[in-house]
């Protein structure tokens, strides 16, 4: 703003005008946010009312901003397009600003908080001082009059219009279809890329517990939406532990060993029509059996560390059922570690209970790995319960060495060379409950050997020369037909 005004100033000695509502609107965009503070309350109706024209609203500005400096360029060719750039610009004000109101009667109407938001709004303020800024620069420019450093002034601005336009917009974006909305169909290997990898942060602190295992995912799946780090409503976040613990507006929402006089299960367990009910907005209500583990979790002292509920009765669909143990490897730790290390794999724990044993993954050196790798881990075998080999150069051979590997529940070999010649000696895998063999050439010679692993529940053979069999009826509702 001290850029535009002294540009002014120096042309005419006093104030334009212009300058001074400039100045007052910047005044009164920055003072905003700190007046009607975003604190997660949603306030009356008629805001959000109006509020929700922003999204459709939002796209004027951006068109009529872009548009500037396409104008600006094509003008050193027909000097009239030069004078619509002005023109244009100057309608760009309005816009923005038309957008900030109802952006910001949005998320103060409906009681938006979170960072996301609050980095968006920030973007439009800073967005609607910029245009307002080059409005104000821009006569001087136009009229070929200054040089160096005020010559280059406009130009300089615009380009930094146009940049912090496009994060605002990619701001907005994320928070209406959540933040991985641009890399979620990513081809996988650019999904490896530091940048692109927005979805792991919710990581909870406590693996293996039952509130990692059961409460955390239902909160991820249905809650996080309204109530994490890009929006808060309700001043609630339930997207940590620690964040669910803290509570909304009202304060605590789980109060320990007390589940009816937690804020958060009244919510949940309300009539899906009341006005308080959660998920709000029409979205599908929890299912009882989650309702009742949340109800169990907080009866028992809403721990982010217990394995496991005791003395309670879930119903049915609720009930665990126990997975098998591998045997204790601790001794074994740095031995594990190293052959990792040395293969460029990782070989690493389901939870914090070693017992449930090692994941074996091989993404890193896919191409690199092949029978004779795995042949070398076979004294961890009775650790492992997921072995994650697709695309990797294992062959039927491996089959052998695979036998070992008691206690596997799930066999990723997907995109492997092998045939499917020697399945059956994973006959003996009595916990082997998954396996993919997607896009290998397993044939259907191979399929009644698949028959004889009795825990299989999951069988893939998308893209493959198998064909399904009548008696087999994972394996063919899991095969589409062969070409
Ligand atoms: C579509 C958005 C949306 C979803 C999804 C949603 N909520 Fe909310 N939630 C809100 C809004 C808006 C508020 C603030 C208004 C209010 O209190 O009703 C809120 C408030 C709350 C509050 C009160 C916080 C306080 O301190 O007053 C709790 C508790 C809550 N939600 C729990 C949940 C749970 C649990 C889920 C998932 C099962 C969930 N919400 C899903 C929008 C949502």
């Amino acid at each position: 703003m001290a850029v535009e005004s002294r540009s002014v100033n120096a042309k005419s000695s006093s104030l334009t005008p212009v300058a001074i509502g400039s100045l007052l609107i910047t005044l009164a965009l920055l003072i905003l946010p700190f007046v009607c503070r975003l604190n997660g309350k949603p306030h009356a109706d008629w805001q959000q009312f109006l509020g929700r024209f922003h999204p459709t609203i939002v796209h004027l500005p951006i068109g009529l901003i872009l548009l500037v400096p396409l104008l600006e360029i094509a003008g050193r060719l027909r000097p009239s397009l030069r004078e619509a750039a002005g023109f244009v610009l100057a309608l760009s004000v309005f816009a923005c600003l038309g957008a900030v109101a109802l952006g910001y009667l949005l998320a103060y109407g409906s009681g938006e908080s979170g960072s996301l938001v609050v980095l968006h709004m920030w973007g439009g303020i800073a967005l609607t001082i910029g245009v307002l800024c080059c409005v104000g620069v821009r006569p001087q420019w136009a009229s070929g009059r200054v040089q160096g450093f005020a010559r280059r002034l406009y130009p300089g601005l615009l380009l930094c219009v146009v940049l912090v336009l496009a994060w605002t917009a990619h701001e907005g974006g994320s928070l209406t279809h959540g933040a991985n909305y641009l890399t979620e169909y990513l081809p996988s290997t650019l999904k490896r890329w530091p940048f692109a990898d927005s979805t792991q942060a919710n990581a909870s602190t406590t693996p293996g517990s039952f509130y990692a295992r059961h409460i955390h995912p239902i909160l991820d799946a249905n809650c996080v939406a309204c109530h994490g780090e890009g929006k808060a409503k309700g001043g609630l976040r339930v997207d940590t532990y620690a964040q669910l613990m803290k509570g909304g507006q009202d304060g605590a929402v789980i109060i320990a060993g007390q589940p009816d006089k937690s804020i958060l299960l009244q919510r949940i367990t309300l009539p899906a029509d009341h006005k308080n009910f959660m998920p709000a907005e029409g979205k599908p209500p929890l299912k009882p059996s989650q309702i009742a583990w949340i109800r169990a979790w907080i009866q028992q002292g809403a721990s982010p560390t217990v394995a496991s509920l005791a003395g309670i009765v879930l119903p049915e669909d609720a009930k665990e059922t126990p997975l098998p143990q591998v045997e204790d490897y601790s001794s074994k730790m740095a031995e594990i570690a190293q052959a990792a290390s040395a293969e460029g794999i990782t070989m690493t724990p389901v939870s914090s209970n070693l017992k449930d044993g090692l994941i074996l993954n091989t993404v890193n050196v896919a191409s690199k790995f092949d029978d004779a790798s795995l042949a070398r881990l076979d004294k961890f075998a009775p650790y492992i319960v997921e072995a994650e080999l697709g695309r990797t150069a294992v062959t039927d051979a491996s089959f052998e060495t695979l036998a070992k590997f008691h206690h596997l529940r799930a066999l990723h070999l997907e995109g492997t060379a092998t045939t499917g010649n020697g399945l059956a000696k994973l006959r003996g895998l009595t916990e082997l409950t998954y396996i993919n063999l997607s896009g290998t050439r397993v044939t259907s010679a191979a399929v009644p050997a698949l028959g004889e692993i009795k825990s299989l529940k999951h069988v893939y053979l998308y893209n493959t020369p198998a064909q399904p069999i009548a008696n087999q009826p994972e394996a063919q509702a899991a095969a589409p037909k062969a070409p």
